[in-house]
């Protein structure tokens, strides 16, 4: 049986990417693959309940090392349960975001630099990389009133941090993608979910044609 293929869906806030992981794993299962959608922060028991000190933190919150150590904690859990024994057995899996989600935020916007990030991965996850990681991108105008709507005054810890952060983690996705085409696609998150759904079908037929 082959290996089953791992993609990620990333991006800032309010991107529409939980919709757009979601009708991409009903596309697939529609060709007849199995898949597995899944999230992070989250995805098992363990990293969900981690999920919950992250954007609910007790207290004054965690320190910068603190919070990329249980991202990559709950990661790790989730790898390690989750993700690698379902692409062991042939499953796909879409994950609404994954490590870069950790580069962006903590890395980058958070200051802790690339290496520390992908040293906790390392150590984690044994370094775990998804086959295609899309970077779904909309201009930070637009964003910001889909948020607006979408959580009103109820933004989470990370969520409601300033627009400067949210700033830098937009441009960190981009960053990233340029860095490494290989591994990344960009699409464009504007227009209508069913025509940026339309571009995601498009960017994984083009991308993973022919590696399964
Ligand atoms: P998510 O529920 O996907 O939020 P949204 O729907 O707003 O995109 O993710 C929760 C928050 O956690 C989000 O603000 C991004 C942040 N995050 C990190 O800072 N680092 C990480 O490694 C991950 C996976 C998420």
């Amino acid at each position: 049986m082959s290996r089953g293929r791992f993609i990620a869906f990333e991006g800032g806030e309010g991107m529409g990417k939980s919709t757009q992981a979601r009708l991409l794993a009903e596309h697939l299962r529609e060709r007849g693959l199995t898949v597995e959608q899944t999230r992070e922060p989250g995805g098992t028991p363990g990293a969900e309940a981690i999920r919950e000190l992250l954007l609910a933190p007790p207290g004054e919150g965690w320190t910068l090392e603190a919070e990329a150590l249980l991202f990559a904690a709950a990661r790790a859990d989730h790898v390690a349960r989750k993700i690698r024994p379902a692409l062991d057995r042939g499953t796909w899996v879409i994950c609404d975001r994954f490590l870069d989600s950790s580069r962006a935020y903590q890395g980058v916007a958070g200051g802790l630099g690339d290496d520390a990030v992908r040293a906790l991965h390392e150590f984690g996850s044994a370094g775990l990389l998804p086959d295609l990681t899309i970077v779904i991108d909309v201009p930070t105008a637009d964003v910001a009133d889909r948020l607006a709507a979408r959580d009103g005054a109820t933004s989470d810890a990370i969520g409601g941090r300033t627009a400067d952060y949210h700033t830098a983690v937009n441009a960190a996705f981009l960053d990233f993608a340029r860095a490494e085409p290989d591994q990344f696609a960009v699409v464009d998150g504007s227009g209508s979910v069913e025509e940026v759904h339309q571009r995601v079908l498009e960017t994984v037929g083009y991308r993973l044609a022919g590696t399964g």
